[in-house]
């Protein structure tokens, strides 16, 4: 079936346990985000690529032209400065009020001040040592009113061509530097499942603290986006191995994955570079990952994307609005491909550091309604 802007998702299957996609009640989770067996090797999914593929046509005599180039664009000082570094000292201070309820291995609580303390033992549970999933994080008042910047909209709604528009429930990401407990190694990646064709999303990281060649960042192979559809020709998907998120729009690339992506396409690795304050956006189809931080710069940014309402369905709608009830974290796409992250699990048991809603809840907004999918433009 050719695919459509309009069309419906496939919502995916759900196997395995039996349990709704997004409640947890029975706190039964998996390593996965949502209990869920749906695989782009059995599931389709598609649709989503028609406005973003046309716009591309197009010659705008502005950033938009590099952007459909090269895959990425940085919106330089979309939120001013000095407000950027109040949202980082808010976004900071949460971090630490989450870390002072974590319970310690030793007597000592989490502190910025002593480094023996930048431990997991010491610190909510995080994804790749930074994303913060869980923990109500998504829907503090600093998110949302990061979310609600009008100029870290306005790039989406330039390429969009549309202003009505719906965002991620997303993590921020506060990466400490110099631990020497995370496991790491790069996860390159996309965003997008295999089975999406075309330019279907562009996602974005607010970025509040500085980012130049030597911290945290993001690290991205220029020209992958343009290769998508040509890698998975020659190269099928492969299924999910255990511990890979559980949603439909991502995959993990091999080392001789980027291989192809060097060799074949002369794809070059490139790490973008930022103030606090710029939004950094990408064609979800280009392969990516986070640099650790090398500098003594606290990694500190907030996902956020945007994309249409009306490309959402009443279903996807529907589930973003429990997600919202529960102050939970969704994926990186705000129309579709939504699932939830449950609690954070620690030791096999929730969290004792974990809660059933925001430290500081937002102000509901018109504009925050709406960006939910909660009111209708
Ligand atoms: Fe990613």
């Amino acid at each position: 079936m050719a695919p459509s802007a309009i069309t419906p998702d496939v919502v995916p299957t759900v196997t395995g346990t039996g349990k709704s996609r997004l409640t947890k009640a029975d706190h039964g989770y998996l390593d996965t985000s949502n209990d869920v067996v749906a695989d782009y090797t059995t599931t389709e999914i598609r649709g989503n690529a028609e406005i973003l593929t046309a716009a591309s046509t197009k010659t705008y005599g502005d950033w938009r032209d590099d952007f459909f180039k090269k895959g990425y664009h940085v919106a330089k000082g979309a939120i001013p400065r000095e407000r950027a570094e109040s949202y980082r000292q808010r976004m900071l201070d949460w971090f630490a009020n989450i870390a002072s309820s974590v319970p310690s291995v030793s007597d000592k609580a989490f502190s910025y001040d002593d480094r023996s303390t930048w431990t997991q033992a010491h610190l909510p549970m995080m994804m790749k040592g930074g994303m913060i999933i869980n923990y109500c994080a998504a829907h503090e008042a600093w998110a949302w009113e990061l979310r609600s910047e009008p100029g870290v909209i306005e790039p989406f709604a330039q390429l969009w061509g549309d202003s009505e528009l719906l965002v991620s429930f997303d993590a921020p990401n506060v990466t400490l530097p110099g631990r020497t407990d995370v496991p790491w190694s790069p996860w390159p990646h996309v965003d997008q499942s295999p089975t999406r064709k075309g330019l279907a999303c562009v996602q974005g990281i607010i970025n509040l603290s500085p980012a130049g060649p030597k911290d945290g960042g993001l690290l991205l192979y220029q020209g992958s986006s343009a290769l998508f559809d040509q890698f998975f020709a020659e190269n099928p998907p492969r299924a999910k191995v255990e511990g890979q998120p559980g949603q439909v729009d991502f995959y993990a690339f091999t080392e001789q994955d980027v291989e192809w992506f060097k060799q074949r396409g002369g794809c070059k690795l490139v790490k973008i570079c930022a103030e606090p304050g710029d939004v950094i956006i990408w064609d979800s189809r280009t392969v990516h990952y986070a640099a650790l931080p090398e500098s003594d710069i606290i990694r500190t940014i907030q996902y956020a994307t945007y994309a249409p309402r009306k490309l959402a369905t009443e279903t996807d709608l529907a589930l973003k609005a429990e997600l919202f009830r529960k102050h939970e974290a969704s994926t990186h796409w705000p129309h579709c491909n939504i699932w939830g992250n449950g609690k954070a699990m620690r030791d096999g048991r929730i969290c004792p550091a974990e809660r059933d809603e925001p430290i500081e809840k937002p102000e509901i907004t018109d504009t925050v309604l709406k960006l939910a999918g909660l009111k209708e433009y």
